[in-house]
């Protein structure tokens, strides 16, 4: 007899993966969905939000830093997805916003608006990379307070990355104290010996789910790796994945050559 399994879960609804993670997503917990450019980031997030929306009564929010909200829906209607429509159903907000305009004290004091208004169930951030992008423009002094350092700490130089581990860790924390189950889209540049970009999140993350295109003789082929889930006995092979017409299709069963 295997053991009772007390840990809730959030289904992702994508064919295959819940099965990868043994039914789920850990409830509340902030998984971190690594990958390279066009390796299906976005598509997944999306997918996670649509199908919490459509098939398991949740509502979800979208917060992206890299696309307009243009660019979101017409991704979406690529795979069918209709997001004007589950936004004006109340059961999903995308929220945008430029870190070259919005100071970080000020995004993180509108999504913890956001949050206690529209009560999400799910939240898909896109990217926290970008926090890094602009670590010398989030170094205003409002910013920083907020991160917890003090008018001594900044007088001392403070290097970019400083801030955005820093910064990182912060929004971490922030997604967990929400009480959702939350993905944190991360760019992972190639040959990079860490997880993330930041090479910290990796470590906050209850969860790391790597996104792969990989080289196989003529062609390329995607592929999904679940790395870390707390509380779940979780495959640890390279599963190969399909974008299909309507969504991702995670193949458990087989295998990547
Ligand atoms: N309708 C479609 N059918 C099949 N595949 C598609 C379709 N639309 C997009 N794609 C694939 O999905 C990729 C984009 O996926 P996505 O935007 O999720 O990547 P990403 O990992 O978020 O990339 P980035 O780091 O650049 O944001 C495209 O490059 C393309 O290969
Ligand atoms: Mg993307």
């Amino acid at each position: 007899m295997g053991m009772v399994e007390f840990t809730e879960r959030t289904k992702t609804g994508i064919s295959g993966l819940d099965e990868l993670l043994n039914g789920g997503i850990p409830k509340n917990a902030v998984v971190l969905i690594s990958g390279g450019a066009g390796s299906g980031k976005t598509v997944m997030g999306l997918q996670f939000l649509v199908n919490g929306a459509m098939d398991y009564g949740e509502k979800g929010i979208f917060v992206t830093f890299e696309e307009t909200r243009e660019d979101i829906l017409a991704q979406a209607l690529q795979f069918g997805w209709d997001l004007a429509k589950l936004e004006h159903d109340g059961k999903l907000k995308i929220v945008t916003f430029t870190l070259s305009k919005h100071h970080l004290s000020f995004v993180n004091f509108q999504l913890d608006e956001m949050i206690s208004t529209f009560k999400p169930n799910r939240l898909v951030y896109d990217s926290i990379s970008t926090i890094g992008v602009y670590a010398e423009i989030l170094a205003d002094v409002e910013t920083l307070t907020s991160l917890g350092l003090k008018k001594e700490d900044m007088a001392i130089e403070l290097r970019p990355d400083t801030i955005t581990r820093r910064a990182v860790m912060d929004i971490m924390a922030r997604l967990k104290s929400y009480g959702l189950t939350s993905l944190v889209i991360s760019e992972l540049p190639k040959q990079s010996n860490f997880l993330s970009r930041d090479t910290v999140s990796e470590f906050a993350a209850d969860g790391i789910i790597l996104l792969h295109c990989l080289e196989r003789k003529e062609k390329k082929i995607r592929a999904i790796e679940v790395l870390k889930m707390r509380r779940t006995k979780h495959s640890m092979d390279l599963i190969p994945m399909l974008m299909a017409d309507n969504g991702i299709e995670v193949l458990t069963g087989e295998k990547v050559y």
